[in-house]
């Protein structure tokens, strides 16, 4: 595995991969790497011909008063595990050479940043659609993954790529979970031992409403919310049904196929950790 910081090096990798006939997979993240982050590697290194993954804590898209400076960084710990993965280069840039103060040009995608994380973070998704336009040109892909996990920014992304004519492959990767069902997350390593099992209750309450799902938006967000509510330790933020790819919220009867999706801050009023996750509704007779 190599490893670059220079954006003009990482460009000349790839353009001499493309040149040479292979195909260069990419699988963008802010380190702190777990199963989640390596499943996406690995569905790339068994799909492409030459893997890259970018380890970049992005500080435009953590809002004042969020965790940018306490965001856990590991850069040997990630290099090791994406040894071990198969990767062929790793991108690790310093926060200037990607994030240069002078910078003054923004990617904002309208529409669907605006509802679910958008009232609640402010900037995030204009902080992550110009930062993974600037990785995408950098690295210049065939094909980019993206979890499930992160369901709007993963509909985003797709969004971004389409309207401005990337030309890369947007590849979506199922949300791994823990044993007990608790999705994995970098953020998972602020919680106590009580609030690991107090956030447990975020993804039982999206099983037991996808496990009970007969196509009724209206009860499907009604329950999600009544159990969220009810959950000693949580706070939630937010609890929708929405229409899988337009991410629309949706009422009444669903007949195409759904996420629900949810939002909670667990812990102290003064500094909650704020954790997602979302499943599948599936359209009747999809199984
Ligand atoms: P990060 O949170 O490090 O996540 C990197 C990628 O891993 C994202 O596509 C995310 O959806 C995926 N991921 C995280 N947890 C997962 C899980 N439990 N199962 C499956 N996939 C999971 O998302 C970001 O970084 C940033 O916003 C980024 C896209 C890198 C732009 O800065």
């Amino acid at each position: 595995m190599e490893c670059l910081t220079e954006p003009a090096e990482v460009r000349r990798w790839g353009q001499l991969r493309r040149c040479a006939g292979s195909t260069v997979g990419f699988v963008p993240t802010m380190g702190a790497l777990h199963d989640g982050h390596l499943s996406l590697v690995r569905a790339a290194r068994d799909a492409c011909d030459a893997v890259v993954a970018s380890v970049f804590v992005n500080p435009w898209q953590f809002g004042p008063g969020e965790d940018y400076q306490a965001y856990p960084r590991d850069l040997d710990a990630d290099a090791a595990h994406l040894a071990e993965a198969g990767i062929d280069l790793l991108f690790a840039p310093a926060p200037e050479q990607l994030t240069p103060a002078d910078a003054t040009t923004t990617v904002s995608v309208g529409g669907l940043a605006q509802h679910l994380e958008g009232p609640s973070r402010p900037g995030h998704f204009a902080g992550v659609a110009t930062i993974v336009t600037k990785l995408l040109a950098v690295v210049g892909p065939d094909r980019a993954w993206f979890g499930e996990k992160d369901f709007q920014q993963l509909a985003v992304i797709r969004r971004l790529v389409a309207d401005l004519a990337l030309g890369v492959a947007v590849e979506a990767g199922p949300t791994v979970r823990e044993a007990d069902g608790l999705a994995m997350s970098s953020r998972n390593a602020y919680l106590t031992g009580l609030q690991r099992r107090q956030a447990l209750a975020l993804s039982a309450a999206l099983f037991a409403v996808a496990e009970a799902w007969d196509g009724d938006a209206d009860w499907a967000r009604d329950e999600l919310t009544r159990r969220l509510t009810g959950a000693p330790g949580l706070a939630l933020d937010y609890a929708e049904v929405c229409d899988e790819r337009t991410l629309e919220c949706l009422t009444g009867h669903v007949s195409g196929r759904a996420r629900a999706l949810a939002a909670v801050r667990v812990g102290e009023d003064h500094a909650p950790t704020r954790l997602i996750d979302n499943v599948a509704l599936p359209a009747r007779g999809d199984g």
